[in-house]
């Protein structure tokens, strides 16, 4: 294999580090084609054509499969299309009605895992489309969809998924957007702002990752405790359930992703002053529920890890534990720059254990077998 580390200690420390670099490919490529002569990227979305759908069906696992967990924020949202979202495994063997209305996307970075190829397989010939989202653009899964999206993220090798999951999402959004314009709820001066607040993406990761000073702190500390859990609202939901599935991945901790909405209906029995809770909270519409649910949880204890926005967390930052602050972020692609915090404090925390970053216990950065 001809990828290296580029100098750094880790896979994942470059391919996190590469960041920048990547999504602004990935997004040039979907959204650029405007003005030049490429518009390969442009050319394969519209070729989707999501206007007489009445349905779309998202199916993947691990970190692909939260990565369409966000999106359908942005599907519904955006595009006003009905999204379901399920894990392979579950999916194929469920046996699920499906129309020639619907569109079904598998999202996979290696192209080859055995469940979500499956999954594929069943929807073939029954669903209007099937579109993939790879990163592996010869993989099977690739070559056995009517559009395959390639993500552009360039070889990943950590085990653990970092820059193909920010890039999954980043074509994802622009698949978003090109949904609602073909569904006519976007008009040309909204679908720029949207385009713009998403080129934007790599600079506000460069961004966020000067957190990383600050997160080695943070992590000298989650070194030594045996659980965490992880909140958000609205897309930072999903984003909790890939930060706590990351430490879970390199540093063995136990970890839990929850929706902040679900803390009364269980996880606040786990606070106690030893548990560190992640909270996801840019200061947007849903800033004040998630101030009060961090309220909750210091009430009994509980030792906040706030990531917000420098607004948000002057407005609700008092008497969190630590802070990780996150550059402000217009619109609704906000998760895909909070992602940086989630992998560099599951890596600098794997690295204060000493375990094996790019090759944890157990795991396989392609599951080709059930
Ligand atoms: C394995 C990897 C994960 C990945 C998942 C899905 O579990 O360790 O990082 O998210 O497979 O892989 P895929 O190649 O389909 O995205």
């Amino acid at each position: 294999n001809s990828v290296d580390k580029g100098g750094y200690k880790h896979f994942m420390a470059k391919e996190i580090a590469e960041q920048p670099r990547v999504l602004s490919a990935a997004a040039d490529y979907y959204l650029g084609g405007r003005d030049t002569a490429d518009r390969m990227g442009r050319e394969l979305l519209e070729s989707i054509d999501f206007s007489n759908v009445d349905r779309l069906v998202m199916v993947a696992c691990g970190t692909a499969a939260l990565a369409c967990h966000t999106a359908k924020y942005w599907f519904e949202q955006i595009a006003r299309l009905p999204v379901e979202v399920d894990i392979a495994s579950e999916y194929r063997y469920r046996e699920p009605p499906l129309s020639d209305r619907t569109v079904a996307l598998f999202v996979s970075q290696s192209g080859e895992t055995a469940d979500t190829l499956a999954a594929l397989r069943y929807c073939a010939g029954k669903a209007r489309k099937i579109v993939s989202v790879v990163n592996v653009a010869t993989s099977s899964i690739a070559r056995e969809s009517d559009v395959a999206l390639p993500i552009l993220a360039g070889t990943e090798i950590g085990v653990a998924s970092t820059k193909a999951f920010t890039c999954q999402l980043t074509v994802l959004a622009t698949m978003a957007i090109t949904a609602a314009r073909q569904r006519g709820h976007l008009d040309a001066a909204a679908e720029t702002k949207l385009c713009e607040q998403l080129m934007a993406v790599p600079r506000l990761v460069g961004q966020a990752l000067t957190c990383e000073e600050e997160v080695k702190k943070i992590a000298s500390h989650l070194g030594h405790v045996s659980d965490a859990l992880f909140l958000g609202r609205g897309a930072m939901y999903p984003l909790a359930l890939e930060g706590a599935l990351k430490l879970k991945e390199i540093s063995y901790i136990h970890a839990e992703g929850y929706a902040s909405g679900e803390l009364k209906h269980g996880p606040i029995a786990l606070v106690d002053d030893k548990l560190p809770v992640v909270v996801l909270a840019p200061s947007d519409a849903l800033f004040d529920k998630s101030v009060s649910n961090m309220q909750e949880v210091m009430a009994r204890g509980g030792k906040i890890i706030m990531v917000s926005d420098q607004a948000g967390l002057s407005e609700g930052g008092e008497g969190v534990w630590k802070t990780i602050e996150m550059p402000t972020i217009e619109g609704p692609f906000a998760a895909i720059t909070y992602a940086v915090p989630m992998q560099l404090l599951s890596y600098h925390t794997a690295i204060e254990k000493g375990t094996d970053v790019d090759q944890p216990r157990n795991l396989a950065k392609s599951v080709t077998v059930e």
